[in-house]
C-alpha cells in the first residue's frame, strides 16, 4: 500500500509521529534524535524516518507549509497508516505581548481564516479545532517534569504568510497568542479521524515587535521544544 504523496508501505510508520514544516529538519531530528532511523518516504522529498527514541518506536516526517499541505499528509497517517498521534513541531510568530520570542507554545486551540475545513467535509458552520486534551496535559506535565516552560494559548491558523492588512494582529484582540499556518488543519484532521494531534511551536519570530531570532538562538530553543515533544511522545 502507498498513496501518490507517500511511498511507505503501511505499518513502516510509528504509532506516533513527529511532524516539522522542513524536511531538512525532519531529516537533522532524524539523525539527531532518533536511533535506527530508516528512511520510510521520500516523495517530493517530504522526508520521513521512523526508528526509536528511548527504545520506543517513533516516526518523524515534515507537512510541508499550510493547511492543504499538512492536511494531506496527516489525513493519511491517520487514516490509512494507522498513525495514533500527530505532534507538530513547528515556528509561529507571535502577536502578544503576552509571548517573547524562544517561547514555546502549545494551542489548546486554532482559530483560522481557512476554508480548509468546510470544503474537506462538507461542513455547514465553524469548526472549533480543538488540540487533544490528552496529548495537551501529557505534553504540559512533560514540560514541568523536564524544567522547560511551555505557555498554553490559542493559536491562529492563516492561510496568508504574506498577509497585507495584518490581519493576524486581529486576532491577538480575541486571545490568540500566535500565528502559524498548519495546526487547524491538523486538528481537524485527527478529531474526524478519531486520532489526536498537538501543534506545539517556538516563536521565531514578534509581529508587534519586529524581532525574530537568530540562527544559534533558533537552534537552542529548537532543543526545548524537541525535548518536551520527544518526552511527551514516551508517555503515550
Ligand atoms: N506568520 C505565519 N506563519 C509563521 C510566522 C508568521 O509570522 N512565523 C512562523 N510561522
Amino acid at each position: 500500500m502507498s498513496t501518490p504523496q507517500n511511498s511507505a508501505q503501511k505499518g513502516d510508520f510509528a504509532k506516533t509521529v513527529l511532524m516539522p514544516g522542513d524536511p531538512l529538519r525532519s531529516k537533522f531530528i532524524a539523525e539527531t534524535y532518533i536511533d535506527d532511523a530508516r528512511l520510510v518516504n521520500n516523495v517530493r522529498g517530504i522526508q520521513g524516518y521512523t526508528g526509536s527514541y528511548k527504545g520506543r518506536p517513533i516516526s518523524v516526517m515534515a507537512h510541508g507549509m499550510g493547511c492543504p499541505s499538512v492536511g494531506i499528509y496527516s489525513y493519511e497517517l491517520f487514516n490509512y497508516y494507522d498513525v495514533d498521534h500527530i505532534i507538530r513541531i513547528g515556528t509561529a510568530g507571535a502577536i502578544s505581548p503576552k509571548l517573547k520570542l524562544r517561547d514555546v507554545v502549545a494551542g489548546i486551540g486554532a482559530c483560522t481564516n481557512s476554508n480548509y475545513f468546510n470544503a474537506q467535509f462538507g461542513l455547514n458552520g465553524h469548526f472549533a479545532p480543538t488540540a487533544s486534551y490528552r496529548l495537551l496535559e501529557t505534553a504540559v506535565g512533560t514540560a514541568r517534569e523536564i524544567g522547560k516552560d511551555l505557555v498554553v494559548g490559542n493559536l491562529y491558523t492563516t492561510d496568508h504568510f504574506y498577509d497585507a492588512s495584518n490581519a493576524a494582529l486581529e486576532w491577538a484582540n480575541v486571545g490568540c497568542l500566535a500565528v502559524e499556518m498548519e495546526a487547524a488543519a491538523l486538528y481537524i484532521n485527527a478529531h474526524q479521524a478519531g486520532k489526536e494531534a498537538l501543534a506545539i511551536c517556538t516563536i521565531s519570530d514578534h509581529l508587534l515587535t519586529g524581532e525574530d531570532l537568530d540562527p544559534e538562538a533558533r537552534e537552542k530553543t529548537f532543543t526545548d521544544m524537541m525535548e518536551i515533544a520527544l518526552e511527551t511522545s514516551l508517555k503515550l
